[in-house]
């Protein structure tokens, strides 16, 4: 196994299987399960799934293969690869590993919290009043502050999490990140699969599944709608934060990148659209239970969905252990494949800059994490600071890393064109010259449309009215945290190997055009 970031000792992935499924592993998180579902009702319903369809197309695989053939190229994590890319746009890749880093630590919170209601589900223990079992009885929820009360039913699962996330990292890529995904990806699928089906057998699971997909063709008109629709491919496909490139670095030479980038972007979509089915069926069942039509029912996404409104849905149900244990198991696994990419990101960035041993970066990175995560989101305070930091290192930081890597690849640095031809001489999926515009310009000048558009509204409108300091320490802070940590990084001399002779593979000769 490699121990360390040189080039010869590069740890790899076993197979293209092991790689399509790590990637899926990211690519399918809580994103999928708890966002999707109530964005695309709240969106335009049946009318949601063409901005959607069209973002995929457009932005999200066209990026995908960007982020691919940038890692698998140049052979690095963000920092590395974009640094051989161009030597001034190392930069970039430390914004993308801040973004990283700080969604890690509250997103495994949140496997956390799920793992203690895997554990509730066994005698459905958050009886009847499920918001107030969530907020008070569970997480102890104050006001939007800094706390330094942990929260004991929090803090243990997070500690699990946390030591079984520097097990993985520290037993490698093929060792350790692989071995999850291959038999985490199929127990999800099927796990997952189950409660859909038991989902859809409930009554009034049509009902549910009218109200997600009737069409509302108004919304295409509204520029929200495709806003929402491109930040959803965004964050669900982990497009843009350095973790695609690192997960193309331990690709082998001999890579079918552009077809398993395919396979990855539309089994990420259809994940997403089967927990569509899975929730809206559920809540439908919900509604006839409580003999109120579907658009009555609060709580539709996010946080409330899966804590309070799921609980509720299950306490109704014949055999709700099962259910809930299916429902909770699922984003524990789903999350946790996710958190595994996050924080490989960032260990294997600063184990190339710093010339450490993977082991090292692992443990120590996990356990930098572990101590900011315990901080900020086990104490009483957790559940709205993972709100703010959530808004704003998605809808703010991501959106900025894509346009400014976007438009340095193809404008500044000039790689359109090799990263093109590179991928189109190890793959079976050619790309046509429509590709360069695409990430060159297309997304590039929408995404900055929606930059705009959205911090219109967080400066005029702030966010869920939380106070207005609050929102400069978590909100804002974050993103300009992420700068200035990114720019430092960046100035720092290059203390890894970062081998002279590097030639990047593989020759071009016979690539078509
Ligand atoms: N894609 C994951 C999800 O849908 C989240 C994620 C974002 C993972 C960014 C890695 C990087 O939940």
């Amino acid at each position: 196994m490699a121990q360390s970031g040189t080039d010869a000792q590069r740890d790899t992935w076993t197979s293209n299987r092991g790689f399509i499924l790590a990637a899926i592993g990211s690519a399918v998180g809580l994103g999928n399960i708890w966002r999707f579902p109530g964005v695309a009702y709240e969106s335009g319903g049946g009318a949601f799934l063409i901005p959607y369809l069209i973002a995929l197309i457009t932005a999200g695989i066209p990026i995908l293969f960007l982020d691919y053939g940038i890692g698998h190229r140049f052979r690095g994590s963000a920092p590395l690869a974009l640094r051989r890319l161009h030597r001034r746009a190392e930069g970039i890749g430390w914004f993308q590993t801040m973004l990283l880093f700080i969604i890690s630590i509250y997103y495994a919170a949140v496997i956390a919290w799920s793992m203690s209601f895997f554990y509730f589900s066994f005698g459905t223990k958050w009886g009847s009043d499920t918001q107030n079992f969530f907020l008070n009885d569970y997480l102890h929820a104050a006001d939007p502050g800094i706390s330094s009360e942990l929260v004991a039913g929090v803090a243990w699962p997070l500690a699990l999490v946390w030591v079984l996330i520097i097990i993985v990292l520290a037993t490698g890529i093929s060792g350790g990140v692989e071995k999850v995904n291959v038999i985490g990806i199929p127990l999800l699928v099927l796990g997952f699969g189950a409660l859909v089906i038991r989902a859809l057998t409930l009554p009034g699971a049509t009902d549910g599944l009218n109200a997600l997909f009737t069409p509302d063709w108004g919304a295409l008109t509204d520029l929200d709608v495709w806003i929402a629709a491109y930040s959803q491919i965004f964050f669900s496909m982990s497009i843009a934060f350095g973790i695609m490139i690192a997960y193309a670095s331990f690709q082998r030479r001999k890579a079918n990148m552009t077809s398993s980038g395919l396979v990855v972007g539309f089994a990420n979509s259809s994940f997403e659209i089967l927990a569509g089915i899975g929730v809206f069926s559920a809540l439908g069942f919900l509604a006839h239970q409580q003999g109120v039509a579907v658009d009555q029912l609060e709580g539709l996404t996010g946080p409330i969905l899966s804590f309070v409104t799921f609980p509720a849905v299950i306490s109704q149900m014949p055999g709700s252990a099962l259910f809930g244990a299916l429902f909770f198991g699922s984003l524990v696994i789903a999350g946790f494949t996710s958190l595994v990419s996050l924080v490989v990101g960032v260990s294997v960035a600063l184990q190339e800059k710093f010339g450490l041993s993977q082991r090292t970066a692992a443990v120590s990175v996990g356990v930098v994490c572990a101590a900011f995560s315990f901080g900020l989101f086990a104490t009483t305070t957790g559940l709205v600071a993972l709100d703010t930091v959530d808004m704003f290192a998605n809808n703010v930081g991501v959106v900025t890393s894509a346009i400014v890597m976007c438009v340095t690849v193809v404008w500044l640095a000039r790689r359109g064109e090799l990263l093109r031809l590179h991928l189109n001489t190890v793959s079976t999926f050619k790309l046509g010259r429509w590709w360069i515009p695409l990430v060159g310009v297309f997304a590039p000048v929408f995404l900055t449309v929606m930059l705009v558009q959205k911090l219109r509204e967080l400066i005029v409108d702030g966010y869920e009215g939380y106070p207005d300091w609050y929102i400069g320490v978590f909100g804002w802070g974050t993103v300009v945290l992420a700068v200035v940590v990114a720019a430092g990084l960046a100035l720092t001399g290059w203390k890894g190997r970062d081998d002279p002779a590097f030639v990047a593979w593989p020759p071009l000769e016979g690539a078509k055009r």
